[in-house]
Formats: C-alpha cells, structure tokens, sequence
C-alpha cells in the first residue's frame, strides 16, 4: 500500500497530518541506521524506567496488602481460648484524649444505618429525662439542670441485633463484661437543650450508701450537631478546682458530637474512689439537633 493511497483517503483538513506523516516517513528513510538505533536506545530506557516505577508500586502494593494480611484475624497467630473467648483479634481504633478526666476516642464506632436504627427506636418512647434523687430528695421536681428528652433500650429488645452488636463492641472496647452494663439511655437534645456539669457516679454522701457504682461511660453520639452539644469536662487537668465554678458553664475539654463516633471516660479512679475531674456535662445545642445513646457500667454486675 502506497502511503499516497493512505494520504488519498484524508478530508482535506487533515492534509497537513497526512503530510507530517509523509515527512517522516521521508526522514527515516533517509536516516537509516542512525535513527533506528536512537528508537531502541529510548525503547530501552523507556522500558527499564518503567519496570521500576512498576516494581516499586508492587511492593507498596505487598506492602498494603502485608499490613491489610496483618489487620484480619489470619495474619496473627490466635491464641488457645477459653469457652466464653473468641476465635477472632478485635481491632478498635481510638484516641487518647485525656488522661484527667481518663477519655477515649473511637472514630467511627458505629454505622450510620446503626445510629439511625437506634434514634428510630427511641423516637416514639421519649420523655423527659430525670435525675437521680439525692438523698435530701423525695419526688422528682420540674428541673433545669437537665432539658433532654430520653428513653431506655436494653439489647434484648432489638430484634435486628444491632444494639446487641453495640453493646458487644462496648465490652470489647472496655474490656468490663456485659453483666455490669445498664440499659442503653437514648437522649435526644434540641436547641437550647443542656446537661449541667454532673458526675455519673453517686457519691455516698449526696446519695447514700450505694449497693453498686457507675465506673465508667461509654456514649455513642448517633448524630452529628451542627453548633453546640459538645460533652464538657471543666475540670480538666485540675482547672476550674477551686470551687468557684458555676456548673451551668460550658467550659474545659470538649468533646464534639460526630455520627457513630464513641467516647468513653471513668468516673471512678482504679482504686474505686470517685474521680471528680470526670465531672462533665452536655453544651446547649446552639444549632442542630443531638442524639446519643448512653451505656453507663458499673462495678457490680446486674441487677443493681
Ligand atoms: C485513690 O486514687 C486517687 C488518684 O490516684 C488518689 O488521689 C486518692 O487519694 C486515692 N484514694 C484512696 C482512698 O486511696
């Protein structure tokens, strides 16, 4: 075939690209030798830089996937267990926020359809949520200290299995057992809507003699807030100590409400005192609404 053949068959637009290629055809016959040599030398540079781009993207890749192989349960060697222990290694991401008050992250806790399921449950039994009495106490009064509404689940009577997932990832993370948790607290907070700085434990002396503790809290925020409702600890490190504090105030280490995100502290000290800087409330939602399950654990197992 005649390159004029080729050249006959262009739109007249693209004669000049017909010509180009005329050209070149033009010149490499006319170079010859010379110019066959220059291709392999630059095939072969081509070829060898790219065989080393290639093998080193495959060892990152290995390198994802040793570490992917490192994260399943396959890649440990598991250990014998025992009857009530699992046949898997758990890995639950978190962040250390604090060592005064004793806080956690867990990024991404639960799924959004989880949170979902859970606010859905919750939804058509809210009330008003109440106090625990103190001791000079003997009827609920209307109160402002806590405006959120509230309902309590326990895992047995979800039939999806979600909060029974929930709650079994709550024992992972906290490694205290399931027989020391009470009933999930769902709490819906609208605008305005706060939780005045409080402790979760009961001390004896405003609550009397206590038949069991509350050690630690494990929330699980089910929605995001867009402004405000922030979990607050003014206490922080020491701060804010000296008595003068109004406990209406949102200051100290906040905690912002993310979707499926958990966060755990202790209320008590590991030498089961109760741990005051672990005082902590929930900021006025300013914009948005929040809602967040509550487990609260205690140091005695169930009933309480
Ligand atoms: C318990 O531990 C806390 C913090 O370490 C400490 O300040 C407190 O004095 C201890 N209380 C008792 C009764 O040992």
């Amino acid at each position: 075939m005649s390159t004029s053949r080729i050249f006959d068959d262009y739109t007249p637009k693209m004669k000049t690209k017909g010509r180009a290629y005329l050209y070149w055809n033009y010149s490499r016959a006319k170079l010859g030798f010379p110019a066959v040599f220059l291709f392999c030398c630059l095939f072969f540079i081509a070829g060898f830089l790219s065989s080393s781009l290639r093998s080193q993207s495959q060892k990152e890749v290995s390198g994802v996937r040793q570490r992917g192989r490192q994260l399943d349960s396959v890649g440990y060697d598991l250990m014998a267990h025992g009857k009530t222990g699992d046949d898997s290694i758990s890995i639950i991401p978190f962040q250390v926020i604090s060592w005064r008050p004793r806080a956690f992250y867990f990024p991404k806790f639960a799924t959004p359809e989880q949170c979902r399921h859970i606010i859905n449950m919750a939804r058509s039994n809210l009330e008003p949520s109440k106090l625990a009495l103190r001791k000079e106490e003997s009827e609920h009064k209307p109160q402002d200290v806590r405006t959120s509404m509230g309902t309590f689940l326990s895992a047995s009577q979800d039939g999806t299995g979600i909060l029974d997932a929930i709650e079994e990832k709550i024992a992972k993370a906290t490694k205290l057992p399931r027989s020391h948790y009470e009933d999930f607290n769902v709490l819906r907070y609208e605008l305005g809507q706060k939780y005045d700085s409080h402790l979760d434990a009961f001390p004896p002396e405003h609550y009397g003699p206590q038949k069991s503790q509350r050690v630690a809290t494990f929330l699980v925020y089910l929605s995001d807030v867009e402004e405000g409702g922030e979990t607050a600890f003014p206490y922080e490190n020491g701060l804010n100590m000296d008595g003068s504090f109004d406990f209406k105030k949102c200051i100290g280490l906040k905690v912002k409400p993310r979707m499926g995100d958990g966060f755990l502290f202790y209320s008590l000290y590991p030498n089961n005192t109760i741990d005051p800087i672990s005082l902590h409330g929930s900021c006025p939602v300013i914009k948005g609404e929040k809602w967040v399950v509550t487990k609260w654990i205690r140091d005695q197992q169930r009933p309480f």
